[in-house]
Formats: structure tokens, sequence, C-alpha cells
């Protein structure tokens, strides 16, 4: 090319979770076969989706208007809608215009990062989900500044931490939290909530909350949405359909703004980010149509309730085979459909392997370790080989500091998901002997 064409921070843009695929294969075309537990897709993992929802997206398909550009904000019907629900909820009160539809979630998270500032920084969790991390690294040209979720302590996340950093940093203009957590399962409680809503006020930041997983919290821990505590200070909450209906493939997904008319700078962000959608015209009509109609049937809820329960007992039963391990730190999640097992300080070593009986498959994975890679991606590569197993390592796929991995909550059938975690159990067993 006559000049650079490739963007500074191009090499910050990963996505172990689906790079991890293309290795799989190549594992898989050698004779292994492979156990799919790298992807929060509930539908691939073989949920099915209610009769009764695929009977309203039958409908809604008879109607020509489904076929059409929404409006760029998204169908009113439909914001009308999520603003009353939201309303209901207490805390701060929205308008239909304080929303904006994407196509899924991770376009949102790619334009608000796009669009921010080259200057401003948003400081994120770590482990981090990573199309944030990545998005916010690209749009820097620069490493994600993060505040740790502490595996030593369940996950809360480091507040002084958090604050230091942003002392040292002026150039942090927001903090970003998912709640509950991918990869963690963490459910942020109300008052750290408070506390991390009191140190934007304090700093004059604003929050970003990915809250995809907000009805796929778990009987018996407390949440509540940004919304609740944000108060008056700035901040956006992202919510979706992929992981709820689930229809992760309808792409639809969209943010909240909440006080725009408290700080002029962020206002006008909003607004940029408004604009960037209508350049490109609206997002995908047909599920924004079916939003209000899902949402406010009596058969939503229960059928939520229903999923969290059986999300619940496989975190149960993980936590219950992976705490035995020595060398391991496991906490149940507390919401999403995710589960990490950190490997202990030093426990790793660099040395360490799986019998692969594969010849080639042994030769493969022999060749891919000898390149300078994470330590737990090596067990992860190791695993792939000798069980087939297809997790997710937690350095480069969560931009972590910590080693370990992510498993999926996902399985349908418990004999399978509990073949599956002790296979990995004993597999962690044999690597670090
Ligand atoms: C925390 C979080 N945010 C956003 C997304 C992206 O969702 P969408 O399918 O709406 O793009 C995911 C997907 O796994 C996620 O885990």
């Amino acid at each position: 090319m006559r000049n650079t064409i490739t963007h500074p921070g191009a090499d910050e843009l990963v996505y172990e979770i689906r790079e991890i695929v293309e290795v799989a294969n190549q594992i898989k075309a050698l004779g292994q076969s492979i156990i799919w537990e790298n992807i929060g897709d509930p539908v691939a993992k073989g949920e099915t989706i209610p009769s009764w929802i695929k009977e309203y997206v039958a409908e809604a398909l008879k109607e020509d208007s489904t076929y059409g550009y929404s409006p760029t904000k998204g169908l009113l019907a439909t914001r009308e809608y999520i603003a009353k629900e939201r309303n209901l909820e207490g805390g701060i009160q929205i308008t239909a215009d304080d929303i904006l539809f994407f196509n899924g979630l991770g376009d949102a998270i790619a334009k608000i990062y796009e669009h921010l500032h080259p200057a401003a920084r948003v400081i994120g969790p770590n482990p981090a989900y990573p199309t944030h991390s990545s998005a916010e690294a690209a749009h820097a040209d620069s490493p994600h500044y993060t505040y740790s979720l502490d595996p030593r302590s369940g996950w809360q996340p480091d507040l002084a931490e958090l604050e230091r950093k942003i002392k040292e940093n002026p150039h942090i203009a927001g903090i970003l939290i998912v709640n509950p957590d991918n990869p963690t399962g963490f459910v942020y409680p109300p008052e750290i909530l408070k506390k991390i809503v009191a140190i934007a006020k304090e700093y004059k930041l604003f929050i970003v909350s990915d809250e995809i997983y907000s009805n796929l919290v778990y009987q018996g821990t407390p949440y509540c949405k940004l919304a609740a505590v944000i108060g008056d200070v700035p901040a956006i909450a992202m919510r979706g359909i992929s992981k709820e209906f689930p229809w992760p493939g309808g792409r639809c997904g969209w943010i909240e703004f909440y006080n725009r008319d408290k700080d002029e700078d962020f206002d006008r962000y909003c607004k940029s980010l408004i604009d960037a959608k209508m350049l490109e015209v609206c997002s995908t009509t047909l599920p924004q149509r079916l939003i209000p109609t899902v949402m406010s049937d009596a058969r939503y809820y229960p059928y939520l309730a229903e999923r969290n329960k059986r999300y619940q007992a496989r975190a149960d039963v993980a936590a219950k085979i992976l705490a035995d391990v020595p060398g391991l730190i496991v906490h149940k999640p507390q919401g999403a459909f995710y589960m990490t097992a950190v490997f202990k300080d030093g426990v790793l070593k660099g040395n360490q392997t799986l019998p692969i009986a594969n010849e080639k498959v042994d030769e493969l994975v022999k060749k891919l370790v000898a390149t300078d890679i994470k330590l737990d991606k090596q067990f992860v590569y190791y695993l792939l080989g000798s069980t087939g197993l297809c997790v997710v390592p937690l350095m480069g796929g969560f931009n972590s500091t910590f080693y370990g991995v992510r498993i999926t909550l996902l399985e349908p059938h418990e004999e399978t998901f509990v073949k599956n975690v002790t296979l990995l159990a004993q597999s962690v067993r044999t690597y670090l002997e």
C-alpha cells in the first residue's frame, strides 16, 4: 500500500472465544471429537426456543412492516414499552428517546468505544468480556485499563485499585461494569454498585453497565440494575435478547442513556452515537417488533425462572466437582451461564502435559505449544488434544492477569454436564501432578 492502511489499534482485536474454534477444528479434522464448551450461545448448546415464542415470530413475519427499515433509534412502540417497564422498576426515569437500538450488543459495544474521544479511556473489569476490552483498547491504540475482580474474595471488585487507577490516569473518563458478569458469573451487590456510582460522581466519570444477563440472575442473589442506584451520574446501560429469548442470531440489543441532561459533553457523545446509527439507517426490525409481545406474555418470566434454575443447578454441581481439585480457585456463579476456574499462583509451570492418544493430534498440540503462548492456553490445547473438551483460556481470552479457564453452564443434559466437568477436573489433576 502507498500508505499504511491498517489501524494502529488492529492488534488489540482479539476474540479467543471464537479463535479457539480454529484450533479445535484442526484437531477435529485429525479424528478427535470435540465437546464445545467455549461459546455462550444457548441455541448452539441445544436450548430449545419455546413454541409460543416461535409462533409470535411466525405471526410477525406475516406483517409487511417487519421487512422494512425501522426508525434510527428503534421502533417507537418497543422503545415506549422498554421505557415504561424500566420506569416501573423505580430508580431513574427515562423516555423512549433515551433508548437506541443496535444490531446486537456487539454492534453497540463497537460503537460506544469507536465514537469516544481518542484520548478518553474506559476502565473495565479483569477478567473482561473481550468485545469490550478489545474495542476499548483498539479505540485508544493502547492496552485496556482494568480493575480486578478478585478470585481470592469471590470475584468482588477491588474498589481501592479502581480508585487508585482513576486517580493516576486522568484519561480515564468512564467505568465499565458487566453485571451479571461474563466470564465469572459474579453479580455486583447493590452496595458495591452504589460505591462505584459514588466514585464516578467524585471523579466526574460516566458509567457503562452491560446488563445483557440482567434477567439471568439465580435465586437468592440480590440484584439491582444500575438504573436503581445511578442518581444523577451520566451512564449507559446495555440490554439485549441474545441470551434471554434466546435469539443471538436476531442481532438485537439496545442501550439506555441515563442523565443526558446532567452533562453537556456526555449529551454530545450520546448524540454522536445516535448520529452514527443514523448513517447506517437503523438496526434489525423484526426482533424489535417482537420484544413487547414476547416480554409482556405471562409465560416469559416463568420461562426465564426455569432456565435460571437449571443454570443454578449446573453451577452447584460444577462448583462441587471443581472445588476439590488442588490448584484451582472456583466460586459458584450467581448469574449468567458461565463459570471460571482460576489456577492458583505458581501451579502452572510450562513443562506440564496431558497424554494424547491420537499421534497426529499429539504432534499438532506439541507444535502449537512450542510457540510463545500463555500457560493457561497451553493447558487448554492439551485438554483439547487429550479429551476434545474446548474451553476458553482466561488470560488471553478475557484480558486477564489470572491464569484460568471458562466453561459454560449451558449443557442441557445433566449427565453430560457432569461428565464434562469431571473430565476437566481429572485433566487438571493429571496436568498439575
Ligand atoms: C457481556 C456480554 N455483552 C455483550 C455480548 C454480545 O451480545 P450480542 O449477541 O447482543 O452482540 C455478550 C455475548 O456473549 C456478552 O457476554
